[in-house]
C-alpha cells in the first residue's frame, strides 16, 4: 500500500494551523518538510520549516520526512535531529567526496533516525547503487528541486522504474519516494514504476477537499 508524504511547502503560512490540522485529519502518513538554504537552491525555507516543525512536533503525532535541499549538510542534520524525525534525506550531489557521503549516513544513524539519498532529476540512478545497501530510502526528484507547483518530467518515469527493477534484483530493503509535480491524475504512473512513498504538495494543499485527494493519491 502506497505511503502519502505532504510537502508543506507551499502552504499560506496565515492558514499554517489550519492546513497542518487538515493535512492530519486527511490521512496522510508523513509530513514531508522541505528545507533550502539559499544556496544548494534559490529559495531558503529554513527558518520556516523549524517553525513548522516545532508546531507539528506540539499538536500532531505523525512522522516528519524531513528532505534537506542544501550544501552544508551536516549542520542541517544536526539542526533537524533536534525534532525527531522519522527520516532525514539529504542530496547526493550536495556531498563531494564518498567519505563525506558515508559521514552523513553514519551521523544520522547514530541518532536512530532513518537516512534518505535523494537525487536530480538528471543525475543518473547508478550514481546511488553503492550506496543502497546502507540506507532506508531513495527520494528519486520528478521535478528539479527549489519549489513547489512544478510540472513532474517525465523521464524521471524511468529512472524510478531502473530503481526499483535494481533494488528488486539485488534483494534491497529499500523505501522509493517520489518528490514533486505528482497528483491524481499522474500518480499511477509514478506507482507502477516503483515508488511506494508519493510526495504530494500543491496537489493537495490546493484542492478542495484534502481527504479526498489523498484518498485517490493512494487508489488511483
Ligand atoms: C521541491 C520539493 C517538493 C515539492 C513538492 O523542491 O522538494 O517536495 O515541494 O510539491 P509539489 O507536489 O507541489 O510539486
Ligand atoms: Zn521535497
Amino acid at each position: 500500500m502506497v505511503e502519502i508524504s505532504a510537502s508543506i511547502l507551499s502552504i499560506k503560512n496565515e492558514e499554517a494551523i489550519k492546513t497542518l490540522y487538515n493535512l492530519e485529519t486527511a490521512g496522510i502518513n508523513y509530513f514531508h518538510i522541505d528545507v533550502m538554504d539559499g544556496k544548494f537552491v534559490k529559495e531558503n525555507t529554513s527558518d520556516r520549516m523549524i517553525e513548522y516543525c516545532e508546531y507539528i512536533n506540539s499538536i500532531s503525532n505523525l512522522p516528519l520526512d524531513v528532505h534537506l535541499m542544501v550544501d552544508d549538510v551536516k549542520s542541517y542534520i544536526n539542526s533537524f535531529l533536534a525534532f525527531e524525525p522519522n527520516i532525514i534525506t539529504f542530496h547526493l550531489e550536495a556531498g563531494k567526496t564518498k567519505e563525506e557521503i558515508f559521514e552523513w549516513i553514519n551521523l544520522i544513524k547514530e541518532n536512530n533516525v532513518k537516512v534518505g539519498i535523494s537525487i536530480k532529476p538528471n543525475t543518473n540512478i547508478k550514481e546511488i547503487y553503492d550506496y543502497l545497501p546502507f540506507i532506508h530510502m531513495v527520494l528519486v526528484m520528478t521535478v528539479e528541486p527549489g519549489k513547489g507547483g512544478q510540472e513532474l518530467i517525465p523521464d524521471t518515469i524511468e529512472k524510478i522504474k531502473e530503481l526499483d527493477k535494481y533494488v528488486k534484483e539485488n534483494n534491497l530493503e529499500i523505501d522509493i519516494e517520489a518528490d514533486g509535480g505528482i497528483n491524481t491524475e499522474n500518480v499511477s504512473l509514478v506507482k507502477e514504476a516503483g515508488a511506494n512513498i508519493i510526495v504530494s504538495g500543491t496537489a493537495i494543499t490546493a484542492s478542495e477537499n484534502f481527504k479526498e485527494t489523498v484518498e485517490k493519491l493512494i487508489n488511483n
